[in-house]
């Protein structure tokens, strides 16, 4: 890429994926990274006050609080480039984006998904209806998955994935959480992979070299 990828992250609750992150960034292990902003609609998000007691300007920002969609809009993309952010991280963000940040950061946004996309993905999939759902389809595999972002739920450019075993006594309890570990691994090697130039981004495409 040639540059500082100066990366918002976008996150609704417990924040465990962006605290990974940061720890990774902060250790030296992502190059060329740097958080510029973390973003939440949830004013007790837990992901705001990791952001606020480690330095990272934080902003709670809900389409609530505006006039309109448009002026919700206007003022968060503003607030990405008064951050100078170039790059958007979803983490357990759980609101849909509007179609002009898409544009705006067009193959420039990507998402971790607690399943093995393109299964166990979609509207309504998320959090712990996911792990529900493959308890309940009795899978032997589940896993986590990072994507780009585009229009349709979950269904971008898959840029890594890995996969674990689910096992015969596994409640979506514990599933989850062996998944949570794997995003953890996962979620900052993907963000490397952007950072070391791996990943080619264009306005029309994205090519990832392994
Ligand atoms: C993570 O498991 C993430 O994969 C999931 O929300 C959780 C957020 O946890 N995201 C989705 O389900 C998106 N469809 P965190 O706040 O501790 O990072």
């Amino acid at each position: 890429m040639g540059r500082t990828l100066d990366i918002a992250v976008f996150g609704s609750g417990r924040g465990s994926n962006f605290q990974a992150i940061l720890d990774a960034i902060q250790q030296g292990r992502i190059p060329g990274a740097r958080i510029c902003l973390v973003v939440s609609n949830n004013a007790r998000a837990g992901i705001l006050e990791i952001a606020r007691s480690s330095g990272v300007p934080a902003e709670h920002l809900s389409e609530k609080a505006f006039a309109s969609e448009t002026a919700f809009v206007d003022y968060l993309l503003a607030t990405l480039r008064k951050h100078s952010a170039n790059f958007i991280v979803l983490a357990g963000y759980m609101k849909r984006l509007h179609q002009r940040i898409i544009e705006a950061y067009r193959n420039r946004i990507i998402n971790i998904h607690p399943a093995l996309l393109p299964r166990y993905g979609g509207q309504g999939m998320y959090g712990m209806h996911v792990h529900e759902a493959v308890i309940a389809a009795r899978e032997r595999f589940s896993g986590a998955t990072v994507h780009v972002v585009d229009e349709q739920y979950d269904h971008g450019r898959i840029i890594l994935q890995r996969r674990i075993p689910v096992s015969p006594d596994d409640s979506s309890e514990s599933l989850a959480a062996k998944v949570l570990k794997i995003e953890h691994e996962l979620y900052p090697e993907a963000i490397r992979m952007f950072a070391e130039g791996n990943v080619e981004i264009t306005d029309n495409d994205v090519a990832v070299h392994y």
